[in-house]
């Protein structure tokens, strides 16, 4: 078969991990493989590159995506519908890998449904696509919000302020947790949780008179209420861009106000998503990007590679797509234990 590649949505570490798996497995049992740039936009621009063995030598630990990526959704009206399939077939697409979150693997679903032959992998951040236990980004994006955290503790004790730290996740609060408890904040604020002012100004509170300095995680989903409404720019698949309502900024005015305390914020943004992939998402990445290929050679079409516990299975992409996958009432409980 030939298999076309291609990683769609926002970028994150591992998916150079989990293209050169899929080229390398699906080499060793003879098959052929062709990069897709940019994404679905790659299908509907006919953008292919040559994408073997070679290409994808020594990319196992780099950040970003050979391939590129966009957030351009193919079926978005009749034209680009018709200019995706025309490439499949003109180029003799025998199946395409989409490796992506919930938009691009519901783009991947509409493409099946349309009758070609596809596979996919999930990755993002954010952590939250369905169907699986974890994505791969979503360990090292949330090591370095982990760092940021403890550099923003080290000044925040020398200078007696509070400081919030914005992380990145959409409306999925799992990087917002993963910081918050690794990294010992000692307020974090996720979508999941009503905002609750006078608790948090409580944990910021009892950290200021303990050792006279506060660190708090917030979310970029929270909902602030009125005052930071939902209204502001959006991509190609209709989400808001969350940065834009800068939430950290806001806790930050309202804790200074409200407690006089000097404090600060820090907004991080995409630096969360470059750089190294770590062990567990090159791991997961690459377990993933060979299961894709083995689940096309097993005539699985329609189906996406994900973690079950310590296992790699497939699953139709039905069952991947959807509202997010959002933080569970025990992890909500356990974060709890840690407030100041
Ligand atoms: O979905 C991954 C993600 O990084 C979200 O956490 C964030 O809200 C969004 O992408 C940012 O998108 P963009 O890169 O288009 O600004």
């Amino acid at each position: 078969m030939r298999f076309g590649v291609l990683t769609g949505g926002g970028d994150c570490p591992g998916l150079n991990a989990a293209i050169r798996a899929v080229v390398r497995r699906a080499h060793a049992s003879d098959h052929e493989t062709v990069g897709i740039q940019d994404g679905w936009k790659g299908l509907r621009d006919d953008a292919l590159i040559p994408l073997g063995p070679k290409e994808v030598e020594g990319i196992v630990g780099r950040g970003g995506t050979i391939l590129g990526s966009s957030r351009t959704q193919p079926f978005a009206n009749a034209e680009d519908a018709t200019r995706v399939l025309a490439t499949i077939d003109r180029r003799g697409l025998d199946v395409v890998v989409a490796i992506g979150g919930d938009d691009t693997l519901s783009a991947a679903l509409e493409l099946h449904r349309r009758g070609r032959r596809v596979v996919g992998v999930p990755k993002t951040m954010d952590n939250d696509v369905r169907g699986t236990d974890w994505t791969f980004g979503f360990s090292s994006a949330s090591a370095v919000a982990v760092d940021a955290l403890e550099r923003l503790r080290d000044t925040a004790g020398s200078h007696h302020r509070a400081i919030v730290l914005e992380v990145m996740g959409r409306h999925a609060g799992w990087v917002a947790l993963a910081t918050g408890l690794a990294g010992g904040a000692d307020a974090t604020l996720l979508p999941e949780a009503p905002y609750d002012e006078a608790a948090l100004l409580g944990h910021v509170r009892a950290a200021i008179a303990a050792r006279g300095h506060a660190v708090i995680v917030a979310s970029e989903g929270i909902d602030l209420g009125p005052r930071r409404g939902s209204v502001g720019a959006k991509d190609d698949y209709g989400h808001e861009i969350l940065a834009g309502r800068e939430v950290g900024r806001e806790l930050a005015r309202r804790i200074e106000a409200a407690l006089g305390v000097e404090t600060r914020s820090a907004q991080i943004g995409h630096i969360q998503r470059g750089g190294p992939p770590d062990l567990f998402d090159r791991l997961l990445a690459t377990r993933l990007g060979a299961g894709a290929v083995d689940l096309a050679v097993a005539g699985k079409f329609g189906h996406v590679a994900v973690l079950r516990g310590a296992s790699i299975v497939g699953i139709p992409l039905e069952e991947a797509v959807g509202p997010p996958r959002t933080v569970s009432p025990d992890w909500l409980d356990l974060l709890r234990t840690f407030d100041a």
